[in-house]
């Protein structure tokens, strides 16, 4: 399977799947990463790793509506079976949507459907939960809302700060979003309802 992989950060999602694809048992590889801002980490591991990149800056296009068909037609361009976002934090329009439907995936911080949004580890800890954890979803037009293709938990430890816990998350978010994303290269996906199911 082919991925295209969109970040916006340092890119520590994106690396592991690098390293994973580095084997061809996975059954996947990265063509190309795409970002929405220049001068991050995430951009570097990609060239690092050989791999095309492209940057679309919000600020750059007239309409919202130009930068999400931008977006679209540079994934486009390298024909990915899947698109995962790894930390990319912008909301893809209608035109990706509808491009990309039902092959688009989003890793969040937090135990979906709690603490959707841009701060899934600040919010778990403000609610004084006990465990939170990643999830791996199919995006769908609402935001952080789309069916669950995985989820790993995680402990709230009592001395944590943001920080310290999103450490925690991503390390466990970053061992999911391998597993799964292979696996569903490797065996197919079906998406049921609200319902995933990996395999034919
Ligand atoms: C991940 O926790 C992702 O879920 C969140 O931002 C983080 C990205 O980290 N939205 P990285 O850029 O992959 O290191």
């Amino acid at each position: 399977a082919r991925l295209v992989v969109l970040v916006s950060g340092s890119g520590t999602n994106l690396q592991a799947l690098l390293d994973a694809c580095a084997d061809p048992a996975y059954g996947a590889v990265v063509v190309a990463v795409g970002a929405d801002r220049d001068g991050i980490e995430g951009l570097a591991r990609a060239e690092r790793a050989g791999l095309p990149t492209f940057v679309h800056r919000v600020r750059d296009h007239a309409t919202r509506e130009e930068w999400d068909a931008a977006v679209t037609a540079s994934c486009q361009a390298h024909q990915p079976d899947l698109v995962v976002s790894a930390g990319f934090m912008k909301l893809a329009g209608e035109v990706f949507l509808t491009a990309f439907a039902g092959r688009y995936l989003n890793t969040h911080p937090a135990l979906l459907p709690s603490f959707p949004g841009m701060h899934g580890a600040r919010d778990a800890l403000e609610h004084g939960v006990k465990v939170t954890g990643a999830t791996l979803f199919v995006v769908d037009p609402g935001v952080d809302t789309g069916p669950i293709v995985a989820q790993a938990v995680v402990p709230v430890e009592d001395d944590d700060d943001v920080a310290s816990l999103h450490e925690r998350i991503k390390a466990a978010e970053r061992g999911m979003l391998v597993e799964h994303v292979g696996r569903m290269a490797r065996e197919g996906f079906v998406v049921d309802g609200r319902r995933v199911r990996i395999g034919r």
